[in-house]
């Protein structure tokens, strides 16, 4: 009986402990907090909803690919996320602050490249990269070394010296890349960065990138009409399409949903074959919505 009893207390305190573990453990697995959130986010135009309630959250260190045809409402998802323009309605903090009332704080936490340049043509590699440190007030004594350390990093310390106009297309879109990367921001985004460049240089550009994902954990957020490009390199994905999205997860998850066996037939799947018009007016995309509409 003794014996019966004690076997007993064991079983109850071996449950015991290990609930004690259970509980320990579940309270110390940090649920990260996503570095993006989105929720609900809307953009109107005079009427026309260009973003239709999109929401989506991006984990710290994903590179995230956001694509969708032209006129999808990729761009003006980035310009209100990066403090460019304002949201209609919905809820975005972008490194845990709000785009609209901690501005500053929100321009500290990312880099950003755009489809069409910035650099100055007039000025010297190291010239623009130097104004640009100036510009976010990186302190004096780091600047020569970020500049070193970045233009090394996209091949382009050789020619330092070298005026922006006298460059490639690939060689400008490397140094707007290390441009943006001088205030060490934790989220890159990246407005179809390698729009018109040969297959080589978007070799390079996007191992440079990977390379910064993989040593800073830099948050990667990128739009591509490369779809071969988005497969090989995205970890995650969104497909928005008339201001909607469409579908969101990984390569895979997105294959397995439409049974298909590449991302661009996924993408033709969800988004359809029509051709789409990058400067539709109001009434083209009206009538192209009531054709979508009357199939
Ligand atoms: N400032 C603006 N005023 C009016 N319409 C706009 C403005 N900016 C974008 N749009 C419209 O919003 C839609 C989404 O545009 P955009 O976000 O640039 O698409 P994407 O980057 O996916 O090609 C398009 O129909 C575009 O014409
Ligand atoms: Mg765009």
């Amino acid at each position: 009986m003794i014996l019966k009893f004690s076997s007993f207390k064991i079983k109850m305190l071996k449950t015991i402990m290990r609930w004690e573990v259970f509980i320990f453990m579940s309270k110390n697995i940090k649920t990260e907090k996503p570095i993006i959130e989105v929720k609900d986010l809307t953009k109107k135009f005079n009427g026309f909803t260009a973003v239709d309630k999109v929401s989506f959250n991006i984990i710290k260190g994903d590179i995230f690919a956001f694509l969708g045809p032209n006129g999808a409402g990729k761009t003006t998802t980035i310009r209100i996320l990066t403090t460019l323009l304002r949201p209609t309605e919905g809820k975005i903090k972008v490194n845990s602050y709000d785009p609209i009332t901690q501005q500053d704080k929100v321009r500290k936490s990312f880099g950003i490249v755009f489809q069409d340049s910035s650099l100055d043509d007039e000025l010297t590699a190291y010239e623009n990269m130097k104004l640009h440190a100036v510009l976010y007030k990186i302190p004096k004594e780091d600047i020569e070394k970020r500049i070193k350390g970045l233009l090394e990093i996209v091949d382009l310390w050789g020619r330092k010296d070298g005026f922006v106009k006298t460059f490639s297309g690939g060689m400008r879109r490397r140094l707007e890349i290390a441009r943006s990367l001088l205030h060490y921001p934790k989220i890159f985004f990246m407005d179809e960065p390698t729009l018109g460049l040969d297959a080589q240089t978007r070799n390079s550009i996007w191992e440079h990138i990977n390379n910064l994902n993989k040593k800073y954990k830099t948050t990667i957020f990128f739009t591509t009409h490369y779809l071969e490009e988005a497969e090989k390199m995205a970890k995650t994905i969104a497909i928005i399409d008339n201001g909607k999205i469409v579908a969101k997860g990984t390569v895979k998850q997105l294959k397995k949903d439409t049974n298909t066996k590449s991302l661009e037939e996924a993408y033709l799947a969800l988004t359809g074959k029509n051709i789409r018009e990058e400067n539709a007016t109001a009434k083209d995309r009206m009538s192209m919505r009531m054709r979508q509409r009357r199939r």
